[in-house]
């Protein structure tokens, strides 16, 4: 089977063996084949953290498991949702009923099932804040498991399942709980200064108002894989101990970086933009224009020509900067 229609960066490969399975029944029989057969396994919701470095030589499973429901209780609403369920389409449902809680993660691109693997985050908010629990399907033993908030040991674009039990489940449900006292979270600069620049208010903003706002700034800046191939963010923002941010901050006083606890996290896409990067090109693949975080794919070249801009990226921003870029998506195989 051909992936390159099922991974946003449009990297061209080959799946030996694939399956499409629309509940939990049929993705038993399908993990059931891989041990058989002894194949390696690609669970793909939305492919778009995944970069394809060749051919995937085990079985690709893509993940169609449907239904979404919502219902009120003491604390607002809980959402359960089953993980082939689209994360943009949950998120545009709940601001449209004037709930709350997911509105800043409006535009994510992919699957309910991937969004607790990395703690998918945008605008100060992350899936952590409002999720209550998963289930996943346990590889090796077919069984499903429930995993709390405190079981996924959530952290920056970072969970359990990229961790000790990387590879061993294949999530098939997850519950978010949304508040009654929800408040507008505009702590992320970009969204304060989209309602200031306005002559807007921030005070009495809907919902749906702040999934707007976030939906017009992501556009702004982030390619729509369907007119640029992409996979979002190439690298994670990088944290550095203090005595790092402070020389950086002295050579380059319009260096932009977060507090995080007693370290610092940088904006990678700033020092990649210094570098010169931005808008840069090396055949079929690039660096976007607007945001220097994001590689693109115009080109439609292979995993490898992605894999070795970041690479020479990486090296740039090490060598002019003394930090480390670690790759935000996953390569496969
Ligand atoms: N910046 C530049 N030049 C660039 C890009 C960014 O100077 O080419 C500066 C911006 O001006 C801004 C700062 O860097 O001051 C941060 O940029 P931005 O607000 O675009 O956010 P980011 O840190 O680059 C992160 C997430 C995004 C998320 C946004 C908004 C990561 C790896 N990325 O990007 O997530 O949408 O914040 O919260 O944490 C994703 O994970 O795929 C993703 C898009």
């Amino acid at each position: 089977v051909d992936l390159q229609p099922l991974n946003t960066l449009a990297i061209a490969a080959r799946a030996a063996h694939f399956a499409r399975v629309e509940n939990v029944e049929e993705l038993r029989e399908a993990l059931a084949y891989a041990r058989e057969k002894k194949l390696p396994i690609l669970p793909l919701g939305g492919g778009s953290n995944i970069v394809l470095t060749g051919d995937f030589p085990g079985l690709v499973i893509l993940i169609e498991l449907r239904g979404l429901s919502l219902a009120k209780n003491a604390l607002g609403t809980s959402v359960s949702a089953a993980a082939g369920e689209n994360w943009h389409q949950l998120v545009m449902q709940t601001v449209e009923q004037g709930l709350g809680g997911l509105e800043n993660l409006a535009l994510i691109p992919g699957k309910i099932g991937a969004a607790p693997i990395q703690n998918i985050g945008a605008y100060g908010v992350e899936l952590r804040d409002t999720f209550t629990e998963l289930q996943a399907l346990h590889i090796p033993t077919g069984e499903l498991h429930v995993f709390s908030n405190a079981d996924c040991q959530f952290g920056y674009r970072d969970s359990v399942f990229k961790g000790t039990a990387r590879d061993q489940y294949i999530i098939t449900r997850v519950s978010l709980q949304l508040p009654t006292d929800w408040r507008a979270r505009l702590d992320y600069p970009a969204l304060r200064e989209y309602f200031t620049e306005r002559g807007q208010g921030t005070a009495g903003l809907r919902p749906a108002e702040v999934a707007r706002a976030v939906i017009d700034i992501r556009n702004s800046k982030l390619p729509s894989p369907d007119d640029i191939p992409n996979a979002g963010s190439f690298f994670k923002n990088p944290l550095v101990d203090a005595a790092l941010y402070r020389s950086l901050k002295e050579a380059h006083p319009d260096l932009v970086a977060f507090a995080a606890g007693d370290q610092w996290k940088l904006a990678a896409g700033w020092l990649i933009d210094r570098a010169g990067w931005r808008g840069a090109r090396r055949h079929a693949v690039g660096v976007h224009d607007r945001q220097a975080l994001v590689l693109v794919n115009p080109g439609r070249g292979s995993g490898a020509e992605v894999t070795g801009l970041a690479a020479e990226i990486a090296a740039d921003i090490r060598s002019k900067f003394g930090v480390d870029l670690e790759p935000e998506p996953r390569y496969y195989p």
